[in-house]
């Protein structure tokens, strides 16, 4: 039981539930009063009474014990301390225990999760842009498995629309077969940059009579189309495996164009259907938001009505408990409409359709631009990110084996970390430099914290160390980071909860911030005495095997040695 619920049990507030005091509860950010505190002026309405005497009455009756050492009553809040042994015989055993697992549970036992995230498009680039659905996506997956829910990740391709018979027909003009196999995505989205630079009203008459033909199943245009369709799935997956990231279904827009004469067909018995210059449309204005237009004028569907079909035919495919959209914010509108359309359908699990929106990522020295080549591929930041991890690698530690290993998982990290360190709506601006940064709220400095921690669980190894807990009143320093590793199965909890893998990141900046502060304050292997020495050791043990699976959830490996 973690210590805010243990404590709401054994305090008595009329009127007030257990879990809402247990929320209450909150961490002072001095620590030296306490190591909870529950301000009391929240329930001096209740209970009319002023804070200062709920405090004092509620302190009064508090037995303390073994978890909790000590309580007192200052200006209207209630102070506890922990008591420091009962902490460490809590925490590191089961951190030992559980390894790998510690962090996990079971709450999502018999639950179904959708995340929807990355939805790359074909033929175009997978930029800079898409760096935060991704990783945001992946890291959610890896949360909630962790978690006990069962999880499907989905790629909804964008896959479908009239650019696909703009780039039959640059193909046809410019291209061949070798040179695509051979250019991959980037020849092909040129093709398709060049079709629109020059495109006459001809070409695009052209480029309409090829969507045609994909449509209605003409093998020849889909059997191009299916070719840049692969060409741009086996690009992405390289990046994804670097990502260590997989999904369990790439059903794009295009699969769902058959399932649309059907919702479309419902929209109509609701009576939801209305015309609108020739459009299909669901009327929206009573909730503030513009029309939801399901047909166009000449029958064709749009990106929202295909995403109509898809939350419809995953409720009945996957009898989701959520189903997440990782998309940016720009999208905002959209969904809520989707989401408003789905609920004026009648079902009652519109509620369960949540848009995780994130702000944007740009590169410190250049736009994201989308526009006429300034395109930043997310591949290209990749690498110059390992190379520069490299670079700094062979500085720092020239003799350092595996050095390009390393510096893929220190590279990828430090992507990846940007995007996921600060709280996902806000905008990032993305630096090497500071990505980099051995010293900075950065993942390099996690991992290198774990090469620390490890380096030193090798010498105790090489030296035959007792790695243990033993009854040791630990020191302000252990005693912090007691608590911050204490804190990681509630850190993964809260991420889930919130959609919000920050929380993880943060965790593992403050808890390996509060293993340096032990490591350097604190003598381990030449601790004073044996028993101290195994306990530092076990903490030291404990601190690495909670770092590593936090950075684990982020996708981010951890280097043996540094
Ligand atoms: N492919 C779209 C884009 O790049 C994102 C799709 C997001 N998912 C969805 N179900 N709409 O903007």
């Amino acid at each position: 039981m973690d210590h805010k619920t243990y404590i709401a049990e054994k305090l008595n507030v009329a009127g007030t539930a257990k879990a809402e005091i247990a929320e209450s509860l909150a961490v002072p950010p001095d620590t030296s009063l306490g190591d909870y505190a529950l301000p009391c002026f929240r329930f001096a309405k209740i209970l009319h009474k002023s804070p200062a005497m709920i405090a004092e009455e509620l302190a009064g009756s508090f037995q303390t014990d073994d978890v909790i050492s000590s309580i007192a009553a200052v200006n209207g809040y209630l102070n506890f301390k922990i008591n420091k042994k009962s902490l460490a015989r809590e925490v590191i055993p089961a951190v030992l225990e559980q390894k790998c697992a510690y962090g996990s549970s079971d709450m999502g036992a018999g639950k179904t999760v959708c995340v929807d995230y990355s939805s790359v498009n074909i033929a175009k680039p997978f930029h800079i842009g898409h760096l935060s659905t991704t990783v945001l996506g992946g890291a959610l997956v890896r949360i909630f498995k962790a978690l006990g829910y069962n999880v499907v990740g989905i790629n909804h391709l964008g896959d479908y629309g009239t650019q696909f018979g703009k780039l039959i027909s640059a193909y046809k003009r410019w291209g061949n077969r070798e040179g695509v196999e051979r250019g991959g995505i980037h020849a092909i989205n040129d093709l398709y940059v060049r079709f629109n630079s020059e495109a006459t009203e001809e070409m695009e008459a052209e480029a309409r009579e090829y969507f045609r033909l994909i449509e209605s199943g003409d093998e020849e245009a889909n059997e191009l189309f299916n070719l840049f369709k692969s060409l741009t799935l086996s690009y992405v997956e390289k990046i994804y495996e670097r990502l260590h990231i997989k999904f369990d279904s790439y059903c794009g827009e295009s699969f769902y164009i058959d399932k649309i004469p059907a919702v479309v067909e419902k929209l109509k018995e609701k009576g939801l259907l209305t015309e609108s210059q020739g459009a299909q449309v669901v009327d929206l204005e009573p909730f503030g938001m513009p029309p939801f237009i399901v047909l166009r004028s000449d029958g064709a569907s749009l990106y929202a009505t295909r995403d109509l079909a898809a939350a419809l035919y995953r409720k009945e495919t996957y009898d989701f408990d959520k189903c997440l959209y990782v998309v940016a914010y720009q999208q905002n509108l959209h969904f809520q409409q989707l989401f408003k359309v789905v609920e004026l359908m009648g079902e009652p699990w519109a509620k369960d359709l949540v848009h995780v929106a994130y702000g944007m990522v740009s590169l410190e020295d250049g736009a994201m631009s989308t526009r006429k080549g300034k395109v930043v591929w997310l591949e290209d930041v990749i690498s110059r990110c390992v190379e520069k991890a490299k670079q700094i690698l062979e500085e720092k530690n020239p003799d350092l084996e595996n050095k390009d290993e390393v510096a893929e998982k220190v590279g990828v990290g430090a992507v990846v970390f940007g995007a996921l360190y600060n709280n996902k709506i806000k905008d990032i601006v993305f630096s090497y430099d500071k990505a980099l940064n051995f010293d900075g709220e950065t993942s390099v400095y996690v991992q290198y914290t774990c090469a620390r921690a490890a380096s030193v669980l090798e010498r105790a190894a090489a030296a035959g160390a007792r790695v243990e807990l033993t009854d040791v009143e630990p020191n302000a320093q252990e005693f912090e980071l007691l608590k911050a590793i204490a804190s990681f199965p509630d850190a993964v909890k809260s991420a889930a909860e919130n959609y919000e893998p920050s929380t993880v990141a943060r965790f593992a900046v403050d808890t390996a911030q509060k293993f340096n502060k032990f490591y350097i304050d604190c003598k381990i292997m030449q601790a004073e005495s044996e028993e101290l020495r195994a306990f530092r050791l076990a903490l030291t043990r404990a601190s690495l095997i909670s770092l590593t699976n936090a950075l684990a959830l982020l996708g981010i490996g951890v280097p043996e040695k540094m």
